[in-house]
């Protein structure tokens, strides 16, 4: 038998304490499996008088995690510290520097890092493994580098963050604000420290880019990532969408088109029967379509301390069998530049509310415009005015109205748009939503 695989661990937070949960729960298992001893040999964490609720006797302390990534001690390196450089990234170098194979739940390094540190990794014959960063405990990254490696992939889309997820299936269901339902996301311990990350798309474009790299086999770019939050969705768009059929999710997309791949994190409508449509709370799903599968879908927890750690834990288990890949699917130095398609030119259908001021005239201006710009519209709606007898402010004089377009082009709704704002007709910002096509 083999010698045991030494662990050193580095960030003892909700993942990290689930991880030393999980071996010691599972520690025969986990051994039978590996055909190895899986030991966790040290930790590295802030504060050592905290109790974390896990057995850590016999287990070495580190105050530095770069010490810890070069110790002599360890043969994989752990590193749940999270953040995008600092700390995180020199001690993962460090770790892979040494020939440590390394395990990472860290998104952010590996958004704005993973080509060099796959580079790196493939340099020393390290593993690096990184199932924990996307997803939370749905098994992707595996999916896609081995299990789909028979497929062209045309295009995948998820929802991939938790609490955005959570918030828009508690607006919907319990017909609350965006910044109630924000609230308790936080309470549950699902948004990040800083839930602009969360709620702005950026959380799900770091897990986007990293998935795009591994099906297109392109090199990670998520600057070039179209990204808008949910935080201007309001309850009636929730409201509209639902009568219209739809419902609201935060999707990540990467799609091969002709001018090259598009990269987009937006509010996206979804008919209310598709599959994604359905996958409501904190859960994630991935939906991949590629030429030989067809399309295939995995859903589960994507984010809460254990869920997170059975991912970790089996990356683990794959470096203590020797199972070795690189890590996005290909040698690092093979992947193609990204070839970013326009924004403006993605094609699909249209969701835009505006605020059509109540004068005569206005819906054959706003038609006109559309018509102007080749849009087709599906269906244009005035929702409810206010009873005559409220007050009205100035600003109440305008009309919420809701329009489907057939499928366009994104130049021509927002050239329409542009036009409409120009000519006066409408007050506020038209609201815009895209529609995918499932
Ligand atoms: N804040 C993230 C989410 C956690 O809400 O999904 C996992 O990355």
């Amino acid at each position: 038998m083999e010698g045991p695989l030494r662990l050193g661990i580095a960030g003892l937070g909700t993942v990290g304490a689930s991880v030393v949960q999980i071996l010691r729960r599972h520690e025969n298992d986990l051994s039978a499996q590996a055909g190895r001893a899986i030991k966790l040999a040290a930790v590295c964490a802030r504060d050592r008088s905290r109790d974390r609720g896990v057995p850590l006797d016999g287990v070495a302390w580190f105050d530095d995690p770069v010490a810890l990534a070069k110790s002599d001690d360890i043969d994989v390196f752990v590193e749940l510290i999270g953040g995008e450089d600092g700390v995180a990234l020199e001690s993962v170098r460090a770790a892979l520097d040494s020939g440590h194979g390394v395990v990472t739940a860290n998104k952010a390094l590996l958004a704005s890092h993973g080509v060099d540190l796959a580079l790196i990794a493939e340099a020393h014959d390290a593993p690096l493994a990184f199932e924990a960063a996307v997803g939370g405990g749905i098994p992707i990254i595996k999916a896609l580098r081995e299990a789909l490696a028979g497929n062209h992939i045309t295009r995948l889309f998820g929802i991939l963050n938790g609490t955005c997820n959570y918030i828009l299936t508690r607006m919907e269901e319990d017909g609350l604000t965006f910044g109630e339902c924000l609230e308790d996301a936080q309470r549950l311990g699902y948004a990040e420290a800083d839930p602009t990350f969360d709620v702005e798309g950026l959380d799900t474009a770091h897990k986007l880019a990293i998935l795009t790299s591994i099906a297109f086999g392109t090199r990670i770019d998520k600057d070039a990532i179209f990204v808008e939050g949910i935080s201007a969705i309001e309850p009636e768009d929730i409201a509209a969408a639902d009568e219209l059929g739809y419902r609201i999710k935060l999707l990540g997309v990467a799609q091969q088109t002709e001018s090259g791949i598009e990269q987009r994190v937006h509010p996206t409508m979804v008919p209310r029967d598709s599959t994604i449509a359905r996958v409501s709370g904190v859960t994630n799903a991935v939906a991949v379509e590629g030429d030989s599968i067809g399309s295939v879908m995995l859903s589960g927890p994507g984010a809460g301390g254990s869920a997170t750690a059975s991912a970790v834990v089996g990356d683990i288990l794959d470096i203590a069998r020797g199972i070795k890949v690189p890590p996005l699917g290909r040698p690092a130095a093979s992947l193609e530049p990204y070839r970013r398609a326009k924004m403006r030119a993605h094609e699909g259908g249209y969701y835009l509310r505006l605020m059509v001021r109540d004068r005569p005239g206005a819906f054959a201006a706003i038609a006109r415009c559309m018509a102007d710009a080749e849009i087709s519209l599906e269906s244009i709606v005035q929702r409810n005015r206010p009873p005559k007898s409220a007050p009205r402010s100035h600003d109440d004089e305008a009309q919420a109205v809701t329009i489907i377009t057939y499928e366009t082009t994104e130049a021509a709704v927002r050239s329409a748009l542009e036009r409409i704002e120009s000519e006066g007709q409408i007050s506020g910002k038209p609201n815009l939503i895209r529609i995918e096509r499932l």
